[in-house]
């Protein structure tokens, strides 16, 4: 994770305006080689959505991963910062017909499905293309849980895959999504026995599966106990070799979002307002729910550090409760109730969010006319 003495070291802090947002690109490197080396013969496919800041994109490119993108504007986001569609996988089971056309003619060959009208619309505008069902799985124990918007069910699985198989396209592989920030390392193991499953009925039914893709989920460690890679990454290994070993030559990618930035990169907020309401005391920050704080709105809790805290001068004693919102003028903008910061805290305060390098820029908007985080970057 970027600490905080070590964001002080490279970059003069108390001079960006707030809120902002400091990445360290050594970070996102190191998780990118970490991931990438844990799973032998994955490939790595960053999950743009988690932060579509083109400098990222770029530095990842440079590094050698993949991309996987949910819509027409990440994929020319990707494409027009020098990325091969050869390296460019889409994973969004719902894609409208012309971000199909467009990824197509573009030459990207990877597309996920999960009902037989995606198969309709990738057979008649990405004709042979590979496609790789995604089933819903398991997603007990996940902060973002992404099971039930998505996914067929594996008992549907077989009929989809003969479904793609009298169509234009070429049934290829197995995808699930464990759910975000996932805290269960078994979940992967689940999906995987029930991932083998399928590709074993398919044998039998004479379609020859190739791709497992992992999805994302790698979680990032914020207040409570976190898994960390090399777990997942046994829970994962263990299943390959358990229930794959009849399928030699598979294809195996992942599409971390979260895991690659998450720790990468902390915001920079600061104090707008304190005011008592009733038995509460109100902190308000210039940054919230609506620019860079919306995962908050499911109980996403992170770890913030006031300046005050670092210089020392505050003991545990002056620590008391606030509830924290951000500057917009609705009420859902309040994101954290009892959080325990200290008692002094006044105007123009600085705060620390602790690795808040996923799912903020990209859940931002200009609400109320407040501007998302700026970013700023650590080479080295
Ligand atoms: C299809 C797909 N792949 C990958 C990801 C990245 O997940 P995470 O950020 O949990 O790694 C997501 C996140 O929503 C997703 O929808």
């Amino acid at each position: 994770m970027l600490t905080i003495e070590q964001m002080k070291k490279s970059l003069e802090v108390d001079k960006l305006e707030t809120p902002c947002l400091v990445l360290d690109k050594r970070i996102i490197k190191r998780k990118y080689q970490e991931i990438k080396n844990s799973i032998a013969g994955v490939k790595v496919f960053y999950a743009v959505k988690a932060n579509p800041d083109i400098e990222v994109c770029r530095f990842l490119n440079e590094l050698g991963s993949g991309f996987e993108v949910a819509s027409v504007n990440e994929l020319r986001l990707v494409l027009g910062i020098g990325a091969s569609a050869k390296n460019v996988i889409i994973s969004n089971i719902l894609k409208p017909v012309e971000f199909i056309r467009e990824a197509h003619r573009s030459g990207v060959e990877y597309f996920a499905f999960d009902s037989e009208m995606e198969v309709d619309k990738l057979s008649e505008h990405a004709p042979g293309s590979k496609v790789y069902l995604r089933i819903v799985v398991d997603n007990t124990g996940s902060e973002w849980p992404l099971s039930r918007k998505f996914g067929a069910d594996p008992s549907m699985a077989l009929d989809l895959l003969r479904y793609a198989r009298s169509s234009r396209v070429i049934p290829y592989g197995i995808t699930f999504h464990v759910g975000s920030q996932c805290m269960n390392p078994l979940n992967w193991s689940n999906a995987l026995i029930t991932a083998a499953g399928i590709f074993h009925l398919a044998k039998k039914n004479g379609i020859d599966l190739k791709l497992i893709n992992l999805g994302g989920g790698i979680p990032v460690k914020h207040l409570k106990k976190t898994p960390k890679i090399s777990e997942i990454k046994y829970q994962i290994e263990k299943n390959l070799r358990d229930a794959f070993s009849d399928h030699p030559g598979l294809e195996l990618m992942i599409e971390p979002g979260r895991a690659m930035v998450g720790d990468a990169g902390n915001i920079i907020t600061k104090v707008i307002l304190k005011a008592e309401r009733g038995a509460e005391t109100w902190l308000y920050l210039d940054v919230g729910v609506f620019n860079g704080l919306m995962e908050t709105i499911e109980g996403f809790t992170y770890e913030l550090v006031s300046e005050k805290e670092m210089s020392g001068f505050v003991d545990k004693m002056e620590m008391i409760p606030y509830t924290v919102a951000g500057p917009s003028c609705d009420s859902v903008d309040t994101m954290f109730e009892g959080y325990k910061l200290p008692k002094d805290l006044t105007l123009g305060d600085r705060i620390y969010i602790i690795n808040a390098g996923a799912y903020t820029l990209s859940y931002a908007s200009h609400f109320n006319g407040l501007e998302p985080p700026r970013v700023y970057f650590i080479e080295k």
